[in-house]
């Protein structure tokens, strides 16, 4: 049997809205088992809450109740400095608006956890990296000057540096060209092949269709979960309720 990884239990998401102080459940009672070395896929449409679960999941926020279980460290009872420790050990994110730092150039925002965590930089390495996913700019370009796309790049390489176990990424490929979506697609594929656990949201349903498991999410609820999912299998899932 396979090693389990994340265990999510009944999570649920509500929010109050400011003005009218009326709340509205964005998560609604998800449960899922995510295995060790897996590459599952979020799909579904936008708004049905594929972003927030991820934040769930990873500890970035608390749910309204439920429970998540991460490496068999209950996550939403640690203190925020064990925390910090276990996302900064064990997870890669990489965000759907990048979330990297503008007054630092593209190597030091690639390198910026391995120096807080005191581990070994090595240049060559990070280059050879960002030749892998087609990135062309000098790696001491300010963030600023880069496109979308090429800001999508470096988030994607900022987690690959690191030796994360696990890695969310929501719409990694989103901002990408295909040859680009195409590496980035096989470099998450082998790194879950060694046994690494890519969790990603994505809307793309070719890319989908190659991961191990979908999981269609509407209304803040698991529509399906579908094991090998197919192209055809995916689009009947997310068309067939529209
Ligand atoms: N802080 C918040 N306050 C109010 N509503 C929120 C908040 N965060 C999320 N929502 C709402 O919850 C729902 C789910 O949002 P979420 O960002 O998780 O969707 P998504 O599936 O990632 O969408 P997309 O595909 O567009 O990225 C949406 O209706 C969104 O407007
Ligand atoms: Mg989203």
């Amino acid at each position: 049997m396979a090693d389990k990884i994340i265990s999510i239990k009944n999570i649920v998401k509500d929010i109050v809205l400011g003005k009218s102080n009326k709340t509205i459940r964005i998560i609604d009672d998800i449960s899922l088992d995510i295995n060790k070395g897996e590459f599952l896929s979020i799909v579904g449409p936008s708004g049905s809450g594929k972003s927030t679960l991820l934040n769930l999941i990873s500890g970035l926020s608390t749910p309204t109740s439920g429970e998540v279980y991460l490496a068999g460290q209950n996550l939403y009872e640690l203190n925020s400095t064990k925390l910090a420790r276990l996302r900064r050990d064990k997870i890669g994110f990489i965000f759907q608006q990048y979330n990297l730092i503008s007054a630092l150039p593209v190597f030091e925002n690639i390198v910026l956890q391995l120096r807080l965590s005191h581990q070994k930089i090595d240049r060559s390495q990070i280059d050879k990296l960002l030749e892998n996913i087609n990135f062309e700019p000098k790696s001491s370009v300010n963030i600023d000057s880069l496109s979308g796309g090429e800001k999508q790049k470096v988030a994607i390489a900022r987690v690959l540096a690191t030796d994360c176990e696990i890695i969310f990424a929501d719409e990694p490929t989103g901002a990408l060209d295909s040859i680009s979506s195409e590496k980035v697609f096989n470099i998450l594929r082998e790194i879950t092949d060694k046994g690494k656990t890519v969790i990603m949201v994505t809307h793309n349903i070719e890319m989908a269709s190659k991961t191990d498991r979908a999981v269609v999410i509407r209304d803040g609820k698991i529509q399906n979960i579908l094991s090998n999912p197919t192209e055809r299998l995916l689009l009947h899932e997310i068309a067939g309720n529209l």
